[in-house]
């Protein structure tokens, strides 16, 4: 756990936040023990911005992993920074019993479900009775 958090605190020195100035890291655990990390990734044209929690994730589903356990997600906020609602959808098609772990700039923990953030989401299992 200790590792995922400073694996997420590293992340966010990598952080490209040019424009809101506002840094994010992210550490995403497999079942395997895994870490993939990711930092967010501003664009000038603002809406091409990805998360941090997306770059992380994506790292990992591309390097062929399926099967996650945790995230980390710190940033340098007194209120802990939970995932926004895109990511949020995109860990949960993904992860559903996914653990967040988010990390304030003390150094705090806040844990919480996914689930918990995403109440009677919508996912694959609705797209199959469209
Ligand atoms: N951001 C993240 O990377 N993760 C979050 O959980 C909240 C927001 C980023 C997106 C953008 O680069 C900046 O923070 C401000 O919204």
């Amino acid at each position: 756990m200790d590792k995922l958090i400073t694996a997420a605190q590293q992340a966010k020195v990598q952080a490209l936040a040019t424009y809101s100035n506002f840094r994010v890291g992210a550490a995403l655990e497999t079942a395997t023990g895994k870490i993939y990390t990711g930092c967010n990734i501003e664009s000038s044209s603002y809406g091409l911005t990805c998360c941090a929690e997306r770059v992380a994730i994506f790292k990992a589903l591309s390097e062929g992993e399926r099967d996650f356990i945790r995230i980390s997600v710190a940033a340098d906020t007194e209120e802990f920074c939970t995932p926004c609602g895109a990511c949020r959808q995109v860990l949960w098609d993904y992860a559903k019993n996914l653990e967040i772990l988010c990390i304030n700039k003390h150094g705090a923990l806040h844990t919480i479900q996914l689930r918990d953030l995403l109440p009677e989401a919508f996912d694959d299992h609705l797209l199959k009775q469209g």
